[in-house]
């Protein structure tokens, strides 16, 4: 991958972080049930992981000498009214998000460590993210 399509890629994962932190945010504020306050506290908590996996994406663009977009990815907004559909819709997208950053560490030369590690530590943010949606999915 060049510098350019990696910028693209880069971004692209950016404005979906846009619109998780904003999706984390409103589902929180939205749950609902007998578990509401954990949840949410939960959510919110993954809501401000997004915003520093942003932060990390707007550095690791820079780097390479592209633009930070301000975009935000229309298709991750999902509203969602029960825990049900707030934990399907978000395992979906974790599980999307891991698959896209997976495609772009295997791209990544391992010697150019600050983007390679970056993308590690995002995945395993993610990863965690998952495991816990699951969690509570099972035990709701
Ligand atoms: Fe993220
Ligand atoms: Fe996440």
């Amino acid at each position: 991958m060049n510098d350019a399509i990696l910028i693209d890629a880069l971004n692209r994962m950016l404005s979906q972080e846009h619109a998780c932190t904003i999706r984390y945010a409103t589902h929180a504020a939205m749950v609902t049930g007998p578990y509401a306050e954990a949840v949410a506290t939960r959510l919110r908590e993954i809501s401000a992981d997004e915003v520093l996996h942003a932060e990390k994406l707007r550095g690791r663009i820079l780097a390479l000498g592209g633009t930070p977009t301000m975009a935000v990815r229309a298709e991750d907004l999902k509203p969602a009214a029960t825990l049900a559909d707030i934990l399907s819709i978000n395992i979906d997208e974790e599980i999307d998000a891991i698959k896209s950053y997976t495609e772009i560490l295997n791209t990544v030369p391992p010697a150019n460590v600050i983007l390679f590690q970056t993308m590690q530590e995002i995945i395993r943010d993610e990863q965690e993210h998952l495991e816990e949606l699951e969690a509570l999915r099972i035990s709701g």
